[in-house]
């Protein structure tokens, strides 16, 4: 078989900004150690996230000239709606100007006190939305999504009897939806078996709850049954998204990752009586419901994304570039989770720096460590994201403590990706030099966003 290749050429670039160790020391330390407090022209390769960050096709940027901009009707609204409707098979669709939206809405109108939601792993952003509605949000993935160290093919499954358990506990009335993060972000990138989703949804049945999708990167997703689930291969990954949608009831969508685009979202649902609900609000916090948000070139450019990111040789593409990461770096001893996820390569911090104790953030130690060996930045996904003291004001861990490399779609060549392979070896050789940190100033909420650090 010959190499997998970029499947496009370069039409336009742009130039990336190089600095000094000494340049970095200093802007890390003006930043309070946070990354996210770090300007962009001051990272070399941003590996911060995948989302918002796509380089667009000719024709996406095309459809940007063809935006319809009418406040009501616009044309480019229908051609979205269409592309949503040919995907997910779902007649009501809402955009939003990003996922977070979407949720705000949807936990706005489903959440509230005495609620509960179950998911594989919700992400950050959608556990903030059902907390902030008075919900509880909880976890329930496998036992082997939780272990870095097993390779499985479908860690982000959902464990279905603490799901069932869950019900019983809360009672199927209080329990507004289950969710399936596709792919599972937060537990490392990892796909949602169509077994899974289907047993999911026979469960959901038989007790009565909703099922949802956080629908972000169901490409990939999609793309990791047709290569891994037997009775997948022949199918076109069209067909498999589908069959993904088929068995939800409504989904939520940052289009900022699957959809190839810099902005956008929506909310895809079945019920109309939901629906309702939902655009009563939109018109409040959005938008009219043919915009909801956004620009009608931005819905252009989502319908175009929508299509594109289906095609088969860009999704082989996509997920080889992240594996050839991941094989890089676990030849030489790096612990990361595995297999290698969708969109990103999750280092496991705990093993990286096993000498600094979970209550000092390693895995924001390593996050450090890389901008300053190379300007490679990447995120903490572990205590400071997810942190929590309980009610006697104890530190409370997560389960994992990573630090995710996501790679930005079509953007980056492989000669970026084995410099990063570089960066990430030369920090691993000085791993037992990294000291933790301690925070000294937080938000209430999403406090890795703008939390200030000190080295210890
Ligand atoms: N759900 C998942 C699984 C996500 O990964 C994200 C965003 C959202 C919802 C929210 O979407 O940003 O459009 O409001 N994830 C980004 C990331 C921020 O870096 O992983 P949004």
């Amino acid at each position: 078989m010959k190499t997998i290749i970029e499947p496009f050429k370069i039409k336009a670039v742009e130039p990336i900004r190089f600095t000094t160790r000494a340049e970095r020391e200093r802007i890390l330390d003006e930043a309070g150690h946070n990354v996210f407090l770090v300007h962009a022209d001051d990272v070399l390769i941003d590996l911060l996230t995948d989302s918002g960050v796509a380089a667009m096709s000719a024709e996406q940027w095309a459809g940007i000239m063809r935006g319809d901009e009418s406040y009501a009707g616009s044309k480019s609204f229908y051609r979205f709606e269409e592309a949503v409707r040919n995907v997910t098979g779902m007649e009501r669709v809402i955009p939003t100007h990003q996922g977070r939206a979407a949720e705000k809405i949807l936990f706005t109108v489903l959440g509230g006190e005495g609620k509960a939601f179950a998911a594989n792993t919700f992400f950050d952003t959608t556990r903030a939305n059902i907390e902030f509605a008075g919900s509880e949000a909880v976890d329930l993935l496998t036992d082997t999504g939780r272990k870095p160290e097993v390779r499985a093919d479908f860690k982000g499954d959902v464990d279905l009897d603490a799901l069932d358990r869950f019900i019983d506990e809360r009672g199927a009335e209080n329990v507004p939806f289950v969710m399936l993060t596709v792919t599972n972000n937060s537990g490392g990138g990892q796909p949602v078996s169509m077994k899974n989703i289907r047993e999911t949804r026979e469960l959901c049945d038989r007790r009565g709850v909703s099922l949802f999708l956080d629908a972000c990167r169901f490409a990939e997703n999609a793309y990791f049954i047709k290569t891994r689930e037997p009775g997948y291969a022949d199918k076109s990954l069209l067909e498999i998204a589908r069959e993904m949608f088929s068995h939800a009831d409504g989904a939520t969508m940052s289009a900022k990752k699957d959809a190839l685009v810099n902005i956008g979202g929506f909310l895809a649902l079945r019920s109309e009586e939901l629906a309702t609900r939902c655009r009563n609000l939109l018109i409040v916090t959005e938008g009219f419901p043919t915009y909801g948000g956004l620009a009608g070139r931005d819905l252009e450019a989502i319908a175009q994304g929508l299509e594109e990111v289906l095609d088969e040789r860009y999704l082989a593409y996509r997920v080889r570039s992240v594996e050839y990461l991941g094989e890089k770096l676990v030849a030489a001893g790096v612990p990361i989770i595995e297999p290698p996820g969708g969109h990103a390569i999750y280092i496991d911090a705990k093993r990286f720096a096993p000498h600094i104790p979970v209550e000092e953030f390693p895995g924001q130690a390593v996050v450090a460590a890389l901008y300053l060996e190379g300007g490679v930045r990447g995120v903490e996904i572990g205590g400071v994201m997810f942190g929590k003291n309980d009610a006697g004001g104890n530190y409370v861990p997560p389960p994992m403590e990573l630090v995710r490399l996501a790679i930005p779609r079509r953007v980056y060549t492989q000669s970026h990706i084995d410099y990063v392979v570089e960066v990430v070896l030369e920090t691993f050789a000085k791993r037992e030099a990294l000291r933790g940190y301690e925070i000294v100033e937080e938000a209430p909420m999403l406090r890795h966003f703008t939390a200030r650090f000190r080295r210890k």
